[in-house]
Parts: C-alpha cells; sequence; structure tokens
C-alpha cells in the first residue's frame, strides 16, 4: 500500500522530467545510472552490497543498518552556525576516533570505496549508501541529489555517545540545525536498523563464547524499515539497549524518545506516518552539507535513457556504438514484437544532417536486466530493458545526430525518442577515445597508508596506454592530451589527477582519416577515467569526456550490425559491410573502410 502511494509520486516526477532533461548531461546521467541502475559504467554494483536487506557474512550485521548509520556519522559534525562539516566523506579520515569507534565504520568505508569519480563524490556515495538502506530493507525512498563535495582530510568532530546526557544531546542537534522533535525523529528513523554489538559496547551486551565475532541486541524485533522501533517503545515491549539497560547513563534513546513527553514518538507511531516522516528527515539529513555546497536537482528515473555511447574505431571499422534503456512496468509482461531501431545523420556531405539520406541500424536485439538492479527502481515497481547498438560509419560523413525509433507492433507505428527535439547530438567527432587498443597492466604491488589510521593497504600499480583517434585535417597544429583523474584510492589519501600530452604512435597507422596518437600513465586507484581533449591553434577545444578505463581488457568485441540508408524517395540496403567480415589485421581493415567508405558514397 505504501508502495503504490510512493510509486504515484515518482511517475508524476518521471513525468515532470521528460521536459527539462536533455542528454548529454554527465553529472545527472551518472548519478541516474548509479541510484537506478545501483552499477557504476563497468557494471560494478554497488547496490547488491546491501540489496537485498542483506547481512554481512562474516559478522551477521546489518548492512542496511550500518550504511544509514554511517551517513548519519560523516553529517553529525555539522556546524549550521559556521557552515562547517555535514556530509563531506570526511569521516574516512575519522575513524579513529571514540564517536567512531567500531568495525562496521571500516567496513563500510570498504564496500563505498571503488565507487567515487569525477561525478559522483565519496560523500554523494554516502548519501546514496543511506537511500538504498532504507529502501532495500522496505524503508520509503528518500529523494537524492548530488553534487556533494569530498573533504580530504579530518573535520570538526562531535557524534554523540550514548553515555551523554541530553542537554549535550539536544546540544549536538540544534548545532546540526534539528530541533528536539526532529532530533527524536531520526534517532528513531535511525535505530529501527540494526542494535548494539557485544564487541562496541561489551557492557551493554554480553560477549558471546567467541569474543571476536559480535553479539547484536537489535533496537526491535524486525530487521526490516519500520514503525516497529516505536510501537515496542510506546507499548513497554521493547528490548532496544539503548532504552532498557540497567546501567541509566547509556540509556540515550530512552532520554531522547521522552524528550518531549513521548509526543513525537506517538506522532510516529503508524506505518505511514512513521515511512513519511523518516522520508522526509532523512532527506534532510543526507543533504546537510557543509556551506557553499550546491546540490543538482532531485535524480529521478529517466524513462528513457541513452548512455554508453562512443564514436571509435573497433578492428579498424569506425564504429558508432550507443545503449537505449527503457523502463518495464514489473507487473506487466514484455512486449516480445516491439522492435527498436537506431537512426542518424550524417555530420558532412551531402547527407549532411539528414538533407539526403537517413542511416538506420537493424533492430537491436532485447536484455532483460535483473528487476533487483536497483532497490529505488524495484520498489517504483520497474526494471529495465536494454537495446545495444553498434554500426559502421562511414568515416567521410561521420555523424552528427542520432536519435531512436520504437515500434510496439500495435498498429499505432513507431515512436521515436529524439532527445525532446533534434535528436540526441554528437557532440565532437575531432578526437575519440579507442578502448580496444588502449591497455591496462597490472605492474607491481605498493603499499598505501590509510589516512586517519589503520593498518596500510597493498594497492596495485597499474601501468595504462590510453590511445586517441584524431580527426587528421589541422591535427598536426593541434594540442592532443587527456585528464586523467582517480578518486578512488584505498584510503583516499589524495586524488590521482593528472594531465599529460599524447603522441602520434606511428606503430598505429591512420585509418578513414584518423590519426593514432598514445600516451602512457600509472596509478593505484580503482576507477580511472579520462577526459581527452584536443586544441586547435585558434583555441577551439574538443573534449571526448569521462571515459571509462576499468573494462579496457574485458568488454566482449560485437561486431558493427547492418544498415540501411532512407532517401527521401529511394531505400538502398548497403551489401558494402559484408567486405569487412573476418578482417582482422589492421593494414588490412584499414584499406576496407576506405572502399567500404567509397562503396557506400556510391551507393546514395
Ligand atoms: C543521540 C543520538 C544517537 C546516539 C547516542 C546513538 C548511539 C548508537 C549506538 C550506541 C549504537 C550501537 C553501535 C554499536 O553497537 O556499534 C547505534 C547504532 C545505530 N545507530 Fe545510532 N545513535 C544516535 C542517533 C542515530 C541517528 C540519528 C541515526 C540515523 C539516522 C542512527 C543510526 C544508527 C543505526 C542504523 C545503528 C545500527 C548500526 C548497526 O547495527 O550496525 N543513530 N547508535
Ligand atoms: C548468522 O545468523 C544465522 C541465522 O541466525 C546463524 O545460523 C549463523 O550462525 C550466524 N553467523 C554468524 C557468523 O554469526
Ligand atoms: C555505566 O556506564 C558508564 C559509561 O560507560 C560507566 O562510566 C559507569 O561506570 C557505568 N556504571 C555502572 C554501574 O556500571
Ligand atoms: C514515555 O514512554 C515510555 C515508554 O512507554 C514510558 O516509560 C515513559 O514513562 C513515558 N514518558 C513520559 C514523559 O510520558
Ligand atoms: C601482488 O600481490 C599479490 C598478493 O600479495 C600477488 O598474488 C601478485 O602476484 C602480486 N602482483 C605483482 C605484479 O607483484
Ligand atoms: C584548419 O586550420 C585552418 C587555419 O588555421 C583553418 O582556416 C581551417 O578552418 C581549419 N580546418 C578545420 C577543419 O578546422
Ligand atoms: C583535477 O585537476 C584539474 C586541473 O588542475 C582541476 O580543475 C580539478 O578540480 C581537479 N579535480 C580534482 C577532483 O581534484
Ligand atoms: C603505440 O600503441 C601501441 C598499441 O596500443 C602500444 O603498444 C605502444 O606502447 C604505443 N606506443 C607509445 C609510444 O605509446
Ligand atoms: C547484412 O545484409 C546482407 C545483405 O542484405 C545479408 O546478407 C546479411 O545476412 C546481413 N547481415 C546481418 C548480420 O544481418
Amino acid at each position: 500500500m505504501l508502495h503504490s502511494r510512493f510509486t504515484i509520486l515518482l511517475s508524476l516526477a518521471v513525468a515532470c522530467l521528460a521536459d527539462d532533461y536533455r542528454w548529454p548531461s554527465p553529472l545527472y546521467d551518472t548519478l541516474e545510472q548509479l541510484l537506478y541502475e545501483g552499477r557504476r559504467a563497468d557494471g560494478s554494483s554497488l547496490a547488491s552490497l546491501v540489496h537485498p536487506c542483506r547481512a554481512r557474512p562474516d559478522t551477521n550485521a546489518s548492512i542496511a543498518a550500518e550504511w544509514l548509520r554511517f551517513a548519519f556519522h560523516d553529517m553529525a559534525t555539522h556546524d549550521i552556525a559556521d557552515g562547517s562539516g555535514g556530509l563531506d566523506g570526511s569521516i574516512a579520515y575519522e575513524l579513529s576516533r571514540a564517536e567512531n569507534f567500531g568495525v562496521a565504520f571500516p567496513s563500510t568505508l570498504s564496500d563505498f570505496e571503488v565507487y567515487p569519480n569525477k561525478y559522483v563524490s565519496r560523500a554523494d556515495i554516502i548519501a546514496i549508501g543511506a537511500v538504498f538502506a532504507v529502501s532495500t530493507c522496505s524503508g520509503p525512498i528518500i529523494p537524492f541529489r548530488g553534487g556533494r563535495i569530498d573533504a580530504w582530510q579530518a573535520g570538526p568532530s562531535g557524534v554523540p555517545e550514548p553515555q551523554q546526557d541530553l542537554q549535550t544531546h539536544k546540544d549536538m542537534f540544534t548545532r546540526q540545525g534539528f530541533t528536539t522533535s526532529e532530533m527524536i525523529q531520526l534517532t528513531a528513523c535511525g535505530h529501527t536498523m540494526g542494535g548494539v554489538r557485544s564487541t562496541d559496547f561489551p557492557a551493554m551486551v554480553p560477549p558471546g563464547p567467541d569474543t571476536l565475532l559480535p553479539v547484536f541486541h537489535d533496537f526491535d524485533t524486525t530487521t526490516q524499515f519500520d514503525n516497529v522501533v516505536v510501537t515496542q517503545y510506546l507499548d513497554g515491549t521493547t528490548q532496544n539497549p539503548l532504552v532498557v539497560d540497567s546501567n541509566k547513563t547509556l540509556t540515550s534513546d530512552l532520554r531522547i524518545f521522552s524528550a518531549d513527553n513521548n509526543d513525537t514518538m506517538h506522532s510516529l507511531s503508524s506505518a505511514t506516518a512513521f515511512a513519511s516522516t523518516c522520508q522526509n528527515i532523512l532527506e534532510r539529513m543526507i543533504n546537510v552539507v557543509p556551506h557553499g555546497v550546491t546540490l543538482t536537482n532531485e535524480i529521478t528515473l529517466l524513462p528513457a535513457k541513452v548512455h554508453d555511447v562512443q564514436l571509435t574505431f573497433e578492428k579498424g571499422i569506425f564504429v558508432f556504438k550507443a545503449a537505449f534503456r527503457l523502463l518495464q512496468t514489473q507487473s506487466s509482461p514484455i512486449n516480445k514484437q516491439r522492435t527498436v531501431k537506431l537512426l542518424w545523420c550524417d555530420r558532412y556531405g551531402k547527407n549532411q544532417n539528414c538533407n539526403g539520406n537517413t542511416r538506420t541500424s537493424v533492430p537491436a536485439a532485447t536484455i532483460e536486466e535483473d528487476p533487483g538492479l536497483s532497490p529505488v527502481t524495484q520498489a517504483q515497481g520497474y526494471s529495465f530493458i536494454n537495446y545495444n547498438f553498434v554500426v559502421p560509419i562511414d568515416a567521410a560523413g561521420s555523424i552528427s545526430n542520432f536519435w531512436f525509433e520504437v515500434d510496439e507492433k500495435d498498429g499505432k507505428g513507431p515512436t521515436s525518442y529524439k532527445n525532446g527535439g533534434d535528436g540526441y547530438p554528437v557532440v565532437q567527432d575531432q578526437v575519440l577515445f579507442v578502448p580496444t587498443l588502449s591497455k591496462a597492466a597490472l605492474v607491481k604491488n605498493t603499499t598505501l597508508t590509510r589516512r586517519g589510521g589503520g593498518a596500510p593497504i597493498t594497492g596495485l600499480v597499474k601501468q595504462y596506454t590510453l590511445v586517441a583517434a584524431v580527426r587528421s585535417t589541422n591535427a598536426s597544429n593541434s594540442r592532443i592530451y587527456l585528464n586523467a583523474l582517480d578518486v578512488a584510492i584505498s584510503g583516499f589519501p589524495a586524488p590521482f589527477n593528472t594531465t599529460i600530452d599524447l603522441q602520434r604512435n606511428s606503430s598505429l597507422p591512420s585509418i578513414g582519416g584518423y590519426d593514432f596518437y598514445s600516451g602512457v600513465l600509472a596509478d593505484t586507484g580503482f576507477q580511472l577515467t579520462v577526459d581527452i581533449n584536443r586544441v586547435e591553434a585558434d583555441g577551439t577545444t574538443y573534449t571526448d569526456d569521462f571515459k571509462q578505463t576499468t573494462d579496457l581488457d574485458n568488454t566482449p568485441y560485437v561486431a558493427p550490425t547492418n544498415v540501411t540508408s532512407t532517401g527521401k524517395s529511394s531505400s538502398s540496403k548497403s551489401p558494402a559491410w559484408r567486405a569487412l567480415d573476418n578482417l582482422h589485421t589492421t593494414q588490412l581493415v584499414a584499406g576496407a573502410v576506405l572502399v567500404v567508405g567509397a562503396v557506400m558514397n556510391s551507393l546514395l
């Protein structure tokens, strides 16, 4: 019942958004993918660590509880008066403090370690972690905004501890910007999952026979995000150690929950009131950020999304790759008759901007995604279907923009998805990343020191050879360089952030009007991304932005499919691409591309 109400609200949000979102919006696109697909670009899944409402295998701890508490502890140092602290990832450097004591914090930090990148800060991951934690254990969906900025050092302290008195706690929450009633709400919304563990508080929870294994005394009798923590408190059946412990110094929940004569606790006693109050107050919690940080608009689920777009060379063929993601309502069957095609216009020549012919792909295969990719999408009743395209491009004509045609085969004809207007733009074709010629090799192990204490970590130094294709015209007068960024480094010592110039690589012969440039760099992080730039003599800059390197060696090759060219009065199928079958060496294919280009032009 709860879910259907949220679904209606979110469906409205999806409908509104369709009017102002335009691709490409790399910040939005990247945050949206992590939140609604639960994974980063190479498929590595953050959501699956916690979803569905998982326990940690070695300790049986609720991972959701650990993640939610982690977000609170990072936020809890905020000072509303001077704008310092807040959700800024500084907790990564604060784990040796008594207020952040226990094994849950380093476990959570390491869960999150590989996910931050140029567009998603560690603090945004902590916030998304809280959103996942609540929703995967059947709590409400907390609206998410991105744009948090990471601190790369420890900040002030100030997380509440159970032995402190009520006035101290009230003062701490006032400093963070919360009233007494909001303090009660936040604490009840936090203490609905997980509990107190023997390894952290042996005075409250006696250790078991194996003192290394934590014994848990949960805050309530369910593992779900629900109002039971409130109802059991009010009806006197609670076993919450922070309420019932015999040492009254430690019963901080009792002091907090009864701080306003139980008024707030009574207001939280119904399931719906608990869910909606927690949705609001936890949204406020994750949006507490240092002064000067501006959050994005809410990141809502895109009903149709373009992703993994790349114009590049593969096996010597100039190809355009794009994936199109549609929503599938989980309660209804997939339309197996549906066809989805990619269409595009040439960038140059007589077919420029589809003045002559429009190019059309064959329909792509339907790829049904696991409905459990992200708890947030699943809770809204959706899953995803993807259509992946790889098409050959005539380098002389290149590509200026593209769109998709979806035909449900219901007699109504195809629907075009055109990015709310003129199609999805191919922003530039002057400098292009070439993943299939690039490589990453593990060269040696190295020892990394964690900031804020803890054992040193063995890190891996990876050496990358990165290759770009550069359109030949004027290339010799241009500067070709890349910015490499990796913020996902064990212990978060500092971002790896470097710029290198790429040099013409003579072992890679020019193909179809493109020259190949390369450069080498070494990095110890987990998620190196590169922006490849070309600056012309007149200062004009072209950029292939935010290219992933994590899957350089394991992305399966997919051959380009056939293309149809449709003019205003004629239609012709191009058999030219058959010529490319089974060609593998660069030299042969280099020749073939030119031939194909010629054949294609002669056909039109
Ligand atoms: C005065 C305020 C608070 C105090 C004194 C407090 C104290 C504690 C203590 C002592 C534990 C047990 C930790 C352990 O055994 O390692 C705990 C667990 C927890 N706290 Fe709080 N807390 C407060 C507020 C909050 C808030 C506002 C949230 C989130 C909104 C929160 C979320 C959690 C969660 C989810 C756990 C369970 C962690 C797990 O099972 O791993 N707490 N808290
Ligand atoms: C985790 O919980 C299960 C079920 O309660 C139990 O069988 C198992 O022994 C526990 N494992 C650990 C490591 O505590
Ligand atoms: C109660 O807990 C406090 C804080 O940990 C501790 O200082 C005190 O000694 C405890 N009292 C008893 C009677 O155990
Ligand atoms: C609040 O509720 C608790 C649990 O039912 C009860 O023990 C306590 O006396 C109440 N406090 C006040 C001030 O009503
Ligand atoms: C790095 O260390 C791991 C384990 O310590 C070892 O298996 C691996 O071979 C080492 N790699 C290199 C390149 O030294
Ligand atoms: C190449 O450079 C020349 C001289 O700077 C300029 O006039 C011309 O427009 C450039 N051509 C392209 C395709 O950018
Ligand atoms: C990386 O370096 C560039 C150029 O110096 C700078 O603009 C950018 O803010 C840096 N990014 C990070 C995350 O440090
Ligand atoms: C040129 O490219 C080849 C193939 O990727 C690579 O093995 C080689 O290291 C590159 N040379 C330089 C100087 O970067
Ligand atoms: C491409 O088109 C040709 C000619 O129409 C056809 O023979 C071939 O089977 C097609 N290839 C694929 C992969 O569809």
